[in-house]
């Protein structure tokens, strides 16, 4: 069997720097013609200036003949100004602004302690139609690991979203029946984006015959309950959920460690891996809404030209890919079989 879409773009996506993002960027540009590319560096995005260098660096790094296009974000600081956004707005290079908590993942140190501070920066992505990009979790250390994207949207998203009723905001990486409930419910301008371990995998992975690194991302993986709700909003042909990979490497050393870092790595199969949910949800016919065409109305962008195939012919991942400074990257599903194969590759 093959299935030929327009070709997708990832509305979520870490790239990284240096040999890592050398290591997989062709992981991407093989399956989506555009990404959404995550600010989260050490330091982070925070300047027009810099996610222009970062851009450079990425184009730097395209295999030969690639048009991939990198959508660059910047990372929100209690001290990003209107300015600032302007800058970005008029640079034509950046499309959206991240919302981290801080302390709620990877990098996010220097991330958000008071949205208040960030009312003058919100008020011109507003104007300007810039969307806000939301990693929605609690960082309360108080609240269970598992609560924390439900209270964040209780706590800071209901009161956001009524201040400033005309943000363009895109809850990230959803995990709940709650944050489906929240995003189906919300007015328009408000959307979602989904990764595949979400909708494939629920939190018994994360200890299946012992303690398993490389499914811890954050989000959490959640209970079943919420991977069925998450992936029939996936599959339910609503144009405000769609797909982001939040595909998030880190070396092996740094996952299988006594303090592991959060993130899986997804690009190899960023496309497959949800042709195999969709397929088991029965809605296969629906995974090109999801994938390509949803987003770019949603951001206002040109949908692509050009298709991508998949055929129905089962591979496996490898244990793991070497990265140019010889760094071992464990994939998704390394060792294991995934169902769809992108043709061509
Ligand atoms: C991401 C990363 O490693 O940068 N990790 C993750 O678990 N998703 C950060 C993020 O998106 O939260
Ligand atoms: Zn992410």
């Amino acid at each position: 069997m093959r299935l030929t879409i327009s070709r997708p773009d990832d509305w979520h996506l870490h790239l990284r720097d240096g040999p890592m993002l050398s290591g997989v960027l062709a992981h991407t540009t093989a399956r989506f013609a555009r990404a959404i590319v995550m600010p989260n560096l050490a330091p982070p995005v925070t300047t027009t200036a810099a996610a222009v260098a970062y851009r450079g660096r990425i184009l730097a790094c395209l295999p030969d003949g690639s048009d991939f296009e990198p959508l660059m974000t910047l990372y929100l600081t209690d001290s990003t100004s209107a300015e600032d956004i302007a800058e970005a707005s008029a640079s034509g290079k950046v499309f959206a602004v991240k919302l981290y908590p801080a302390g709620a993942t990877t990098h996010s140190d220097q991330g958000v302690t008071s949205l208040e501070k960030c009312f003058p920066a919100l008020e011109a992505m507003q104007r300007l139609r810039m969307p806000l990009l939301v990693h929605g979790e609690s960082t309360d250390p108080v609240v269970d690991i598992f609560d924390r994207e439900k209270r964040f949207i209780e706590e800071t998203l209901v009161p956001l979203l009524q201040r400033f009723d005309e943000l363009k905001l895109v809850l990230e990486h959803i995990t709940t029946a709650d944050a489906v409930d929240f995003v189906r419910d919300a007015r328009a301008g408000v959307a979602a984006t989904i990764t595949p371990q979400h909708i494939l995998l629920n939190r018994n992975a994360l200890f299946a015959g012992g303690l398993r690194p490389h499914h811890f991302c954050l989000p959490v993986l959640k209970a079943e309950r919420h991977r069925e709700a998450v992936l029939e909003a996936a599959v339910s042909g609503e144009p405000e959920f769609f797909l982001g990979t939040d595909s998030a490497p880190h070396s092996r050393g740094r996952k299988e460690s006594d303090c592991g870092c959060a993130g899986v790595y997804s690009a190899h199969a960023g496309i497959e891996l949800y042709a195999e949910a969709f397929e088991e949800a029965g809605h296969l016919d629906r995974l090109e809404n999801f994938a390509s065409h949803f987003v770019p109305d949603f951001y206002g962008l040109p949908r692509n030209s050009g298709t991508l195939t998949l055929t129905r012919s089962p591979w496996t991942p490898p244990a793991s890919y070497k990265m140019p400074d010889g760094e071992e990257l464990v994939p998704f599903r390394s060792g294991e079989s995934i169902n769809w194969r992108l043709e061509g590759a």
